[in-house]
């Protein structure tokens, strides 16, 4: 039986046992001598499916609005019927929207955001090409491990978790490498920096180059203006601001981006994310009919349409406006907890996830765990580079109400209370302005 629960702005579904449910293992058909099978029917399968209901506030994915539960609940109907295909044009419309981009070559990958990493860099750059990756966290880190497995010569600008690059910085990289694309994460959600992306696309194409986007973890929660800002590829992921479960992954390339990718001497690595394929079965190709090329992920885009549908709803500057105001409000609990912020200069600060320096002699494991234990909520530790320093919290969209923000408060203020404080105080490092 499914039911659903509202508790203070987060509504879960949580299967639950019925008595009828649960039928005794002696009850089940029994199996003949002359089974021709030695693996038995694993007894976990044979009990219903339970899940928590918990508060999703780490740094993805997000809890999932009711709207969006009751898309994932419909019955499947064919990849290629034409339903599909209209829901498949509602996604490209809203991705639009979401993006600011008019670009024809717009479509959401079946697979997480990494899907979508993959895409971008394996259709756009050949190998022996130089790329040039900003690492500032994990998701730099990722990116150049992704274009050294199709043999790119890559070259990275690092700066410290909670750093970011100033315009100067990139184009004298630019000079120096000569890069045929230029990856820059928007929301690093690794260290919670929110970096700057005004000129940063002129730049690039004033050196040949293409700019390459990472935003999700603050697309539809910060501002990105794909075309204004000459953006080339931008992709995100369905599971943080979109609150939809994951698995779907909007992807944009730009014209100077098909150009590149379209005339190139080698096939892609992947057949999977060749956008070559992508685009006939996402319609993009300008022409009538659409070629099968894997069966898309239909619940996946029947969710997604429905997080579309929300975002173009409220508005992209009120998704934007809410999600700064809740940030701040939540900003400022913690800092009157005594708590620091990890990230120093305000106007960098993702305003998706907030990253928390662990406060001296706490374990950040534990307290996580606290939170989780007494609170149901969800928050994580850092991750890649930012491992061991910070707290993190993400209320994206449909969470990021300051109710939500409150519960975080709560629950941090009660770890605080009640974790073991070790008196070896081991100095936190904390992020320098950069
Ligand atoms: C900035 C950023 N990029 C990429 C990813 C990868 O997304 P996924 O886990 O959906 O593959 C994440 C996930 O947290 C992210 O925050």
């Amino acid at each position: 039986m499914l039911r659903t629960l509202s508790h203070g702005g987060v509504t879960v579904a949580q299967r639950v046992h019925t008595h009828s449910a649960l039928r005794p293992l002696a009850a089940l058909p029994c199996r003949t001598a002359m089974s021709s099978v030695s693996v038995p029917p694993p007894p976990c399968l044979l009990q219903p499916l339970e899940t928590p209901q918990r508060y999703l506030f780490g740094p993805g994915p997000s809890n999932v609005p009711p709207r969006v539960q009751a898309a994932a609940a419909r019955q499947v109907i064919g990849h290629m019927h034409p339903e599909t295909l209209e829901i498949m044009e509602d996604i490209k419309k809203g991705i639009q929207y979401a993006f600011q981009t008019q670009n024809p070559m717009t479509i959401a990958m079946s697979g997480p955001g990494h899907t979508a990493m993959e895409c971008a860099i394996f259709n756009t750059v050949e190998p022996g090409e130089s790329v040039l990756i900003a690492v500032n966290g994990i998701w730099g880190e990722r990116a150049a491990e992704i274009a050294e497995r199709i043999c790119a010569k890559v070259n990275t600008i690092v700066k410290p978790p909670g750093g970011y690059f100033t315009n100067e910085e990139i184009e004298q990289a630019l000079v120096e490498h000569k890069p045929v694309l230029f990856f820059l994460t928007h929301g690093e959600s690794s260290s919670g920096v929110v970096h700057p992306l005004d000129g940063i696309g002129e730049l690039c194409h004033s050196h040949n180059c293409l700019f390459l986007v990472d935003a999700v973890a603050s697309l539809g929660g910060s501002p990105v203006l794909m075309d204004k800002q000459g953006i080339d590829i931008l992709y995100t992921g369905s599971q943080k601001v979109l609150s939809s479960p994951p698995g779907t992954a909007p992807i944009s390339f730009s014209n100077r981006a098909c150009r590149k990718m379209f005339n190139r001497k080698t096939k892609p690595a992947s057949y999977f994310l060749d956008m070559g394929w992508l685009a006939s079965y996402w319609g993009c190709d300008g022409k009538p009919s659409r070629i099968y090329h894997h069966t898309g992920s239909i619940t996946g885009f029947f969710t997604l349409r429905e997080s579309l549908a929300i975002l173009a709803e409220m508005g992209l500057e009120k998704s934007w406006s809410r999600h700064k105001e809740v940030a701040e409000y939540l900003h400022e609990g913690v800092e009157s907890m005594g708590l620091k912020l990890f990230v120093q200069d305000k106007n960098v600060r993702l305003p998706t996830v907030t990253t928390i320096a662990v406060p001296p002699g706490y374990d950040w494991r534990e307290m996580t765990a606290y939170v989780m234990k007494h609170h149901n909520v969800e928050i994580s530790g850092g991750l890649g580079p930012s491992a061991g320093m910070v707290l993190r919290v993400g209320l994206m969209g449909y969470n990021s109400t300051k109710a939500n923000a409150d519960k975080v408060l709560a629950a941090l203020k009660d770890a605080l209370k009640h974790c073991h404080k070790s008196k070896k105080v081991t100095e936190t490092r904390i992020s320098c302005t950069f």
